[in-house]
């Protein structure tokens, strides 16, 4: 299945301190076509990892190839220490997966559905009895277990999925676009339901192709484009690396006019507002930048009543990163 994999390792037992997932130099090819282009990728464990990019980027790709349903082209892909080529059993009992497709079972109840998934797990149906209606309640879909599957709505259906995913009590879930095509409650229903299996200590990776869909979500981002990934860590940390640009507030005792023909002159400055509010500064420094006007703008005599920073959302770093030719590869 996977011959052209000339680096995989031969792994017996995880070392204790093994990310939970590490990808390096993985790569997959369609026929002429590279939908992978050389991966690293480490994900601690007890990580809410957010996965990102547009349509065609290449998250499910990588998210399945995790999951040990395609084979990667070359390159290692680990699970808890586990070669996802060497050894798929190992890393199938860790992982809970779920597509980005919803299959059709109409013939199902909910609680069946259920059932036939623990089943396929090998769960005895003593444990399933106990187990299953715990998972219902988690996803809150308990009132919903004799309903046909088909006539749950979107939002229930992907909570039933996850649901599914957890039955065998897996370490990693793997989520691909879990939020996509839910509206705004099914959304904050979802995100709920990943902070608890976070503070059950869950390792979780899902992706989205729109990036404040994943905002309060996740710990750390990692942004993928055209097969590469283009940058990895905490939000903060991105942030910082890219020197985006912040919306200073400022409330002056006296002298504001002033205030804001001085503004114009200090670095990383750009445009300067005032209105009846206070002054609104476009600021593309850092935050030791940040900290030295606020030192000038005392040292400059200023009776500064407040200084704070907007909030710079997670679509602006997106946005900025994702316009490309800026060297952040
Ligand atoms: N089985 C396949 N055969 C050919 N091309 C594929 C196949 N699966 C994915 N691709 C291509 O690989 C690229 C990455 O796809 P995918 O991983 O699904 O992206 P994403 O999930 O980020 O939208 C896309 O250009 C897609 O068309
Ligand atoms: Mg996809």
């Amino acid at each position: 299945m996977n011959e052209s994999n000339e680096m995989v390792e031969t792994v017996s037992m995880p070392p204790a301190a093994s990310p939970m997932i590490e990808i390096k130099g993985l790569t997959k090819t369609f026929g002429q076509f590279q939908a992978l282009k050389s991966i690293d990728l480490t994900i601690a464990k007890g990580t809410v990892f957010g996965f990102v990019g547009p349509n065609g980027a290449g998250k499910s790709t990588t998210m399945s190839i995790l999951a040990t349903l395609m084979a990667p082209t070359s390159g290692i892909a680990k699970v808890d220490g586990f070669d996802v080529t060497e050894h798929p059993a190992e890393v199938r009992k860790r992982i809970g997966y779920m597509p980005d497709f919803f299959g059709v079972y109409d013939q199902f109840k909910t609680i069946e559905y259920m059932h036939f998934y623990g089943a396929s797990y090998g769960i005895p149906k003593h444990e399933r009895e106990q187990l299953i209606p715990q998972l219902l309640e988690l996803v809150n879909l308990s009132d919903k277990k004799d309903a046909y599957v088909d006539t749950l709505s979107r939002g229930m259906k992907q909570r039933l999925c996850l649901a599914r995913c957890l039955v065998h009590d897996p370490e990693l879930l793997i989520l691909d676009e879990p939020a996509s095509g839910l509206d705004p409650r099914a959304r904050i229903e979802m995100r709920e339901i990943l902070r608890e299996l976070k503070a059950m200590g869950k390792t979780i990776i899902i992706s989205s192709h729109i990036l404040p869909e994943l905002a309060e979500m996740v710990d750390e981002i990692g942004i993928i484009e055209h097969g590469r990934i283009i940058s990895q860590g905490n939000v903060a940390d991105i942030q910082n690396r890219m020197r985006v640009k912040r919306v200073l507030f400022l409330r002056l005792s006296d002298r504001n006019e002033e205030a804001e023909q001085w503004l114009r002159d200090q670095p990383f400055v750009g445009r300067v507002l005032r209105d009846e509010r206070g002054i609104h500064v476009h600021f593309a420094g850092h935050d030791e930048e940040q900290a030295a006007l606020l030192k000038a703008l005392f040292t400059a005599g200023f009776a500064v009543i407040s200084f704070s920073e907007g909030q710079t959302n997670l679509e602006d770093v997106f946005l900025e990163m994702t316009k490309g030719g800026d060297g952040l590869a």
